[in-house]
């Protein structure tokens, strides 16, 4: 009988990716998949170290599993991504009970990593970091979209951002050649997928190692000549580097959506200089400025940390200030945690927990205002979405526009995997709601 397998997967899109070629790896050598950890013979959980409760989490997590591994000593339990990487073998002294550990990009080799651990019966353990390019092309991705497929771009990251541990759990930037990218995307769109979300750490920081030696914006044109695929996406772009090239491509492709996530992460050039983030805050608010000027309505969202080492009242005033300029269509907002090996774990972690607490709640607040108010615009609008599943259901139906914006409405479900026009009906501060636009729906 074929060994069975559940992934568990903690933090970014990327992780999500690398979960999905974790499972393709694994069905490709003769596992099967399940949904019930309880099921499983070999239990993979995929980790995120990018902030300290990513982690606990994880540990959290394999503590609810201790007992299934002593019922079961044949279980495979695995600790796989960037806090493997991060931690180590320190996973195995914390979790003892863990026996099998991997780094990010070790999606190729974890089913011999799992025979590894069940003949051997220690743990299987894959920590070297991989610089060479080969890792990023895998045999097959067992994709849970069936109509977005993420693509990966490039491995990595060769920035320092003071707070960021990235760089040391997936390594330097790596570049995949432009060929295999739009082999990949190509196949994709022939398997049915109609939308495509381009990922990299920095990912207009992408340059294509091949002879072509394409940039992103380059490598984004040529996409968006594939016959058949209707949406590209990209994240996240790092706000050094987006060039007025890749707005022109926004600007002329209609199939790239018209959606932006651009991490600001403070409105203080103060901070923003300790962050090592290589921009000002003014220098952001002009790249701002030429997005929301641009020929094309796009939508903008960013992420934020409070409470920086040394993050003042008057630091945190101008990222809500920078709210009011930037009227972001949606923000991710943390506070900040110390990481290990990063140059900023050696400042004192000085503002207080409340304190941190409190401005996030301020920044949340201020921010929702602003989605509430950008969000009513759309009243009386009609946007084009491609129709998903809604994750809760009080609406038959949901999908997500070019924008970025959740509408969820009724439809029938043949609709799924569409893309359909929907009349903008009504809104919350985090989606839209709307009705079927009358009319032929193809
Ligand atoms: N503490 C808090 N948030 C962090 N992020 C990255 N590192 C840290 C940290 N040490 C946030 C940034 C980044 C997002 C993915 O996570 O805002 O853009």
């Amino acid at each position: 009988m074929a060994r069975k397998f559940f992934i568990e997967t903690f933090g970014c899109q990327m992780n999500v990716l690398d979960s999905e070629k974790i499972a393709g790896n694994l069905l490709q050598n003769g596992l099967e998949s399940v949904e019930d950890s309880a099921q499983a013979d070999v239990i993979i959980l995929n980790t995120c170290s990018v902030r300290e409760k990513a982690v606990q989490k994880v540990y959290a997590r394999l503590g609810e599993f201790k007992r299934a591994r002593r019922e079961n000593p044949d279980l495979v339990l695995g600790v796989v991504g960037c806090m493997a990487q991060l931690e180590g073998e320190a996973v195995l002294a914390k979790a003892p009970h863990v026996n099998l550990l991997a780094g990010p990009q070790k999606g190729g080799v974890i089913a011999d990593l799992v025979h590894e651990a069940a003949i051997t019966g220690a743990a299987a353990i894959s920590m070297r970091m991989d610089e060479d390019p080969e890792p990023m092309e895998v045999a097959f991705i067992l994709r849970e979209n069936r109509w977005r497929a993420s693509v990966t771009i490039s491995e990595g990251c060769s920035r320092r951002c003071s707070f960021c541990v990235v760089p040391f759990t997936r390594g330097k930037q790596r570049d995949r050649e432009s060929g295999k990218i739009i082999r990949e995307v190509e196949e994709l769109v022939a398997e049915g997928y109609i939308e495509i979300v381009l990922l990299g750490q920095t990912v207009n920081s992408y340059r294509d190692p091949s002879p072509a030696g394409n940039s992103f914006p380059d490598l984004v044109r040529r996409l968006a000549a594939i016959r058949g695929l209707e949406r590209i996406r990209f994240t996240s772009p790092h706000p050094d580097d987006f060039s007025d090239d890749l707005l022109n491509v926004m600007e002329s492709c209609p199939k790239v959506c018209n959606h932006i996530h651009l991490p600001v992460q403070s409105g203080s050039s103060r901070i923003l200089r300790a962050m090592r983030r290589g921009y000002s805050r003014r220098r952001y608010l002009e790249t701002v400025r030429k997005i929301q000027r641009a020929a094309r309505e796009i939508a903008i969202s960013t992420d934020i940390i409070v409470g920086f080492p040394g993050e003042r009242e008057e630091d945190f005033r101008d990222t809500l200030s920078l709210l009011d300029e930037a009227r972001y269509d949606s923000l991710y907002s943390f506070k900040y945690s110390p990481r290990p090996t990063t140059t900023a774990a050696s400042l004192p972690d000085d503002v207080p927990e409340e304190v941190k607490s409190r401005r996030l709640s301020l920044l949340q607040e201020q921010q929702k205002l602003i989605q509430y108010n950008k969000n009513a615009a759309y009243v009386g609008r009609a946007l084009e979405v491609l129709v998903e599943e809604p994750a809760r259901n009080r609406f038959s139906l949901s999908g997500r526009a070019g924008n970025n914006k959740i509408v969820n409405f009724n439809g029938p479900k043949y609709l799924l995997g569409k893309l359909i026009t929907v009349d903008i009906t009504d809104f919350s501060a985090n989606s839209l709601k709307g009705a079927l636009a009358s009319g032929p729906q193809e």
